[in-house]
Parts: C-alpha cells; structure tokens; sequence
C-alpha cells in the first residue's frame, strides 16, 4: 500500500543542496563573526600590551574599618608620595565619600607611580584622565596600578563610580613637573 495523499497536492521539495552546503547570507554572517572575533583579540592584545591597560589585580584583602588607621594609609596625607627608588613613586589612598586622600598629588616628569587604592565605605572609581589608571575601588580589597607620567602637566582624576549625593564633587589633581625625570 502507498502513501500517496501526503504528497500529492503538497509543493514538490524545495532545490536540494549537496552536503555541507551553508546560505551565502549565513556563510557571511560566519565570516563577520570570526572577523570580529579577531578584531577584539586585536584591540585586547594592543591595550594590554602596547598601551599599557591591565585589569587591576586583587593585591590585597583590607578592613575597612581600620584601613584608614593603619600602616601605610595612615600616613597619607603628611606623605602622600613616597620614592621608592629613583623616580619611582607609591601612592597609598584611601576613597570615601566624598573625597580622595590625597587629593593632591606631585611628581616629576619621568616618573613611574603606583597606585594602592582602597575604599573605607562605598564603591567608588578612580579615573586619572590621559594614564592608564581607571581603578574600581572596592571596600575592603586594594587595587593596584602602575603609571609612567612622561610628559608634565595637570592630571585631573575624578570618581567614576556613582557613591552617592557628593559624587560629582569626588577629584582631584595629579601634578607632573617638567625638568627632572
Ligand atoms: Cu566616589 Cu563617586
């Protein structure tokens, strides 16, 4: 016995294609992907290596309760900038609403600063304009990043991060003077 209700009446198969066959208009889409795919690869490998970004690393676990009290935080507004070696600078500060300490801060051209930033309340960001430096400040976790200031000028940083009603008001100004370094 033979089906032949099911077909008939119904459109004979649509054009067949041999095996492996792929839509021209998917094949592209393929391509397209792989493009970009390649294209961030790209743009990830040249930030991180050629420019200089890179994901700030958990450098340590702080509480925030006493953070601001101890060794070496508590230092950081009579020494803000401390040379650790010839034109190598730490910066230990601390981010709170809404103000950053130091908010001020000096070097000389040439000079390579890192950073140790930790927050004793809320999140906030730290964002120094033309560098590298664009930090998470998470409370109780310290975020470190290395910068070389090459030429001289004013460096002004700002929270990135909203902490609240005093947010915007949350800056301050990295200063690199021209002659040494
Ligand atoms: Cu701190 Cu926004």
């Amino acid at each position: 016995m033979t089906d032949e209700t099911s077909s008939a009446g119904s459109p004979g198969p649509a054009e067949t294609h041999e095996e492996g066959w792929i839509d021209p208009t998917e094949r592209n889409w393929f391509r397209f992907s792989i493009v970009l795919l390649v294209a961030f690869a790209v743009a990830v490998g040249v930030a991180g290596f050629a420019l200089g970004f890179q994901v700030p690393g958990d450098e340590a676990r702080v509480d925030p309760r006493t953070v601001a009290d101890e060794a070496p935080w508590s230092d950081r507004i009579d020494n803000p900038v401390r040379e650790v070696a010839p034109g190598e600078y730490v910066v230990y500060m601390i981010a709170r609403q809404f103000r950053y300490e130091p908010n001020t801060i000096t070097v000389p051209e040439g000079s390579t600063i890192t950073f140790y930033v930790t927050s004793i309340d809320v999140q906030h960001g730290l964002k120094i304009q033309d560098t590298n430096i664009n930090l998470q400040i998470v409370p109780g976790q310290v975020s470190k990043l290395t910068t070389t200031l090459d030429k001289a000028g004013t460096y002004p940083f700002i929270c990135h991060e909203f902490c609240g009603l005093g947010h915007a008001g949350m800056f301050g100004t990295l200063t690199v003077e021209a002659g040494e370094g």
